[in-house]
């Protein structure tokens, strides 16, 4: 492996909403979480657990609590500035795309882990360095599936209160544990367009933070409300 190959693979990872039946073997999704085991964690107290979804009724339920989770949202979201809304709050409320999607995992997570910690870390850091680390495992997961030529999306609703709750309930994830956040899998149906990615030059400061390129807040509300374009 050498740097072009993996710049490439982290440029060619983008968020796939569509997906064509090709179905996904098992095999494949073993290799994905092959590379999430091999993330770094605080202390390494590894503590994630994925659960590999495929059975459609689950899906069906899961994507009815998150929609009722994003009908709320919506509403809540039409308060805000007309140029900082997302657009879809306009629209009603469809199935989220997971719903469609050939295979979720769901990362979840043990917090009792973090007791691995040294004590000063594990009072003031514990929540900070917990999901860090299902964060890496789960981006691990998004570069493998790339590379095995599989399309992938985050959906982090899944992790939202409600729709948290009745899935811990409905897969018996024990009291306590954390829903992180869930990655769908599949065949892309799709090419994602270009992404807008910030200037190297515009993010890196050397030695000293550069107050020259700090943002002010006109400038950083031009900046979203360029991105809801
Ligand atoms: C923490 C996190 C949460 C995200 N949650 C969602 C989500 O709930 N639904 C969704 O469609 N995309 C979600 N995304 C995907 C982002 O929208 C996407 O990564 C971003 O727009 C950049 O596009 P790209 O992944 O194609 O490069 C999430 C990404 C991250 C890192």
């Amino acid at each position: 492996m050498d740097y072009e190959a993996l710049l490439e693979l982290v440029k060619s990872r983008r968020s796939i909403r569509a997906f064509t039946d090709q179905p996904v073997s098992e095999e494949t999704v073993e290799k994905v979480l092959e590379a999430a085991r091999w993330a770094p964690s605080g202390a390494n107290s590894q503590p994630w657990e994925f659960i590999i979804i495929r059975d459609q009724a689950t899906k069906d339920k899961m994507a009815l609590w998150a929609r009722q989770h994003q009908d709320l949202a919506h509403e809540a979201e039409l308060t805000r500035p007309e140029e900082l809304r997302w657009g879809s709050a306009a629209r009603s409320v469809s199935d989220p795309f997971f719903k469609n999607t050939p295979v979720l995992i769901l990362v979840v997570g043990d917090p009792r882990v973090s007791r691995s910690f040294p004590l000063l870390t594990y009072i003031e850091r514990e929540e900070k360095n917990f999901v860090s680390a299902l964060a890496g495992a789960f981006l691990y997961m998004t570069l493998a599936a790339t590379s095995l030529g599989l399309g992938s999306h985050w959906a982090s609703l899944v992790g939202s209160g409600y729709p948290s709750a009745m899935i811990a309930d409905l897969l018996g994830i024990p009291d306590g544990y954390c829903i992180y956040d869930m990655l769908g899998l599949g065949y892309p149906a799709i090419e994602p367009k270009p992404r807008v990615v910030r200037d190297r030059e515009t993010l890196t400061h050397y030695e000293r933070y550069d107050h020259a390129k700090y943002r002010t807040d006109e400038q950083l509300r031009e900046w979203l409300i360029s991105l809801r374009k």
